[in-house]
């Protein structure tokens, strides 16, 4: 079985001391770090971009995944390796030519994420993802922090586990939206090894540092 790894998405995070949530969310163990950025057009809202990213970067050596809820993400691919960036996540639906744009992430240092919303059908990612480096499984409609976890997606992470265990392919499922101690082990269990989340961590009632060791062992309750 893979590591679980535990990516607090600092959407939920407290702004106006970001640095303190960073330095909180490391010292809790936290594995990476993940970005949302928006761009108002693939997803009605808008969040952040490159210059916090810069300052995001300049104190942290965690893992930064930038999960890009942008239209035709490539156009950025440059700016955001420049900016540090490690994991370039883009969305299967906002991509003209996907194969291109794996292609162009290829040449980049980043990883490459590929994620599907809630409607999409596996299917449709399937071929790509011996080219991938992690599939993203939204687990609610993109677009804001806080929402319900739809629990119709556990059966899609374990189809995409099953094809990946048949093809012998070995990449990172990650699974985004809604993810909290109380669900955790589900999706755990249905193959995920990448648990990202916002409100579950940053606003869990003991804390984010209970809530990063609760999710990663909760496959073990
Ligand atoms: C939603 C974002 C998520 C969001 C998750 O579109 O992609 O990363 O921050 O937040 P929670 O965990 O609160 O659902
Ligand atoms: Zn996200």
């Amino acid at each position: 079985m893979k590591k679980i790894r535990i990516s607090p998405s600092i959407l939920s995070a407290d702004f106006l001391n970001l640095y303190d949530s960073i330095k909180e969310i490391e010292n809790a163990g936290a594995d990476e770090i993940h970005y949302d950025v928006m761009d108002g057009m693939f997803v009605p809202n808008i969040t952040f971009g490159l210059p916090i990213l810069d300052s995001i970067r300049a104190i942290t050596n965690l893992k930064i995944d930038v999960h890009m809820m942008v239209e035709e993400p490539v156009r950025f691919i440059n700016e955001f390796e420049r900016s540090g960036a490690d994991i370039f996540t883009i969305h299967y639906e906002a991509c003209e030519n996907i194969e291109d744009s794996i292609k162009k992430i290829k040449n980049s240092r980043m990883e490459i994420g590929i994620s599907i919303k809630p409607n999409t059908n596996v299917k449709s990612i399937l071929p790509y993802l011996e080219s991938v480096d992690r599939i993203l499984i939204m687990t609610v409609e993109p677009g804001f922090g806080g929402q319900a976890f739809n629990e119709n997606m556990v059966s899609k992470i374990s189809t995409i586990k099953n094809y990946l265990i048949e093809k012998n392919i070995d990449i990172d499922i990650a699974v985004d939206g809604g993810i909290k101690v109380e669900n955790s082990k589900k999706v755990i269990d249905a193959g995920a090894n990448v648990l990202i989340s916002g409100t579950g961590i940053f606003q869990y009632d003991k804390g984010a540092k209970s809530a990063i060791s609760e999710l990663r062992n909760s496959d073990k309750q």
